[in-house]
């Protein structure tokens, strides 16, 4: 599949060195030429990962997860080490010098002079613009409350073309149906994965958002339903799943939804199980954790599209970090 991905792009390392020493956010950040070189890359480090082993040598990554984490912490470090750079991870905030009330610019001050690039996820959503302020290193928006997690966004959307590279290039004329469970609004995986999205009107076909009836009023956050549209994307919302289920070739499902400080999980709205009424060759994507939506009864069906989306997170990771730390420059010219 990396190898499909491959061919169905050429090369322009241009787009890519534009990424050194950026800051990541939002996925708005991506337009459809560096994502296609950003998947490209990735693509080529997933078909030979050894080739790309100490790009990031002497390098440090300042890990900062103040908010649990099991894919996204994990393959950032996994892609780091794997990049043969080296880690500092901070798990709990506590155990920092904010316990005691140091702000959060004195930090970034701090991780100026520890590391080379920070990775951050917050629940405080204003966290990353505070840090961002006083940072001379780039850093990574790796969930920031329910503002927008961009890099699974960009995972989500290499799992899409791993799948079905036709979908790339507008003269293939391939477009797909694409079903959302949940509420942009309150989900950050899915309001970056919908601005990635946006860049590729020409591949959907049709979105459609399966929602609770209670977030009929407050789907979308301020825009982004005219954003979509704008650009061309056919927008149809629907609060039962099974009757449009067999006209999706992509189903995207999400567990978490955010209200304030707390959340509320979708498993007892919406369920995916083998016996869902499917189309024989749709793909399930989760950003994962899952709860009661997702069955496990799905895991060894050709559906299940979620455990190569977390797999191929890691190469999407490696990619975007050997673009933005400066001397990865060397490296794009060499592969
Ligand atoms: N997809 C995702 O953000 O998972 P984690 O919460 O485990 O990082």
């Amino acid at each position: 599949h990396p190898k499909a991905l491959l061919r169905a792009i050429q090369e322009d390392g241009d787009f890519l060195v534009k990424l050194a020493n950026q800051h990541i956010v939002s996925g708005d950040q991506f337009d459809q030429d560096t994502m296609k070189q950003l998947f490209r890359l990735a693509a080529k480090i997933e078909s030979n990962p050894k080739r790309f082993s100490s790009p990031l040598q002497n390098k440090i990554l300042i890990s900062a997860f103040y908010e649990p984490s099991t894919r996204t912490r994990l393959s950032f470090e996994s892609a780091w080490h794997r990049l043969g750079g080296d880690i500092m991870s901070i798990t709990d905030r506590s155990t920092t010098g904010i316990a005691k009330g140091e702000c959060l610019a004195d930090v970034a001050e701090m991780f100026n002079n520890y590391g080379d690039c920070v990775v951050l996820r917050d629940n405080n959503e204003s966290s990353l613009f505070e840090m961002m302020d006083a940072l001379r290193i780039p850093i990574i928006n790796a969930g920031n409350g329910v503002d927008e997690h961009p890099t699974q966004a960009l995972s989500d959307m290499y799992a899409i073309f791993k799948w079905r590279p036709t979908l790339l290039n507008a003269e293939e004329n391939d477009k797909i149906k694409i079903g959302v469970i949940g509420v942009p609004n309150k989900m950050r995986t899915v309001r970056s994965f919908l601005k990635c999205l946006s860049v590729f009107p020409h591949a959907v076909d049709e979105l459609v958002i399966i929602h609770d009836e209670a977030s009929t009023g407050e789907l979308f956050g301020q825009g982004q339903r005219e954003e979509l549209e704008s650009r061309g994307i056919k927008i149809r919302t629907v609060t039962e799943l099974d009757p449009v289920l067999p006209e999706l070739d992509v189903v995207y499902i999400n567990a978490i939804s955010w209200e304030g400080d707390t959340f509320n999980t979708y498993g007892s709205a919406f369920h995916l199980t083998a016996d869902s009424p499917l189309k024989e060759d749709a793909i399930i994507l989760h950003p994962l954790a899952r709860g009661d939506e997702l069955a496990t009864d799905l895991d060894h069906t050709s559906h299940n599209w979620y455990f190569s989306q977390a797999r191929g997170a890691v190469f999407l990771r490696m990619a975007l970090l050997t673009c933005m730390v400066e001397r990865a420059e060397r490296v794009i010219d060499v592969v």
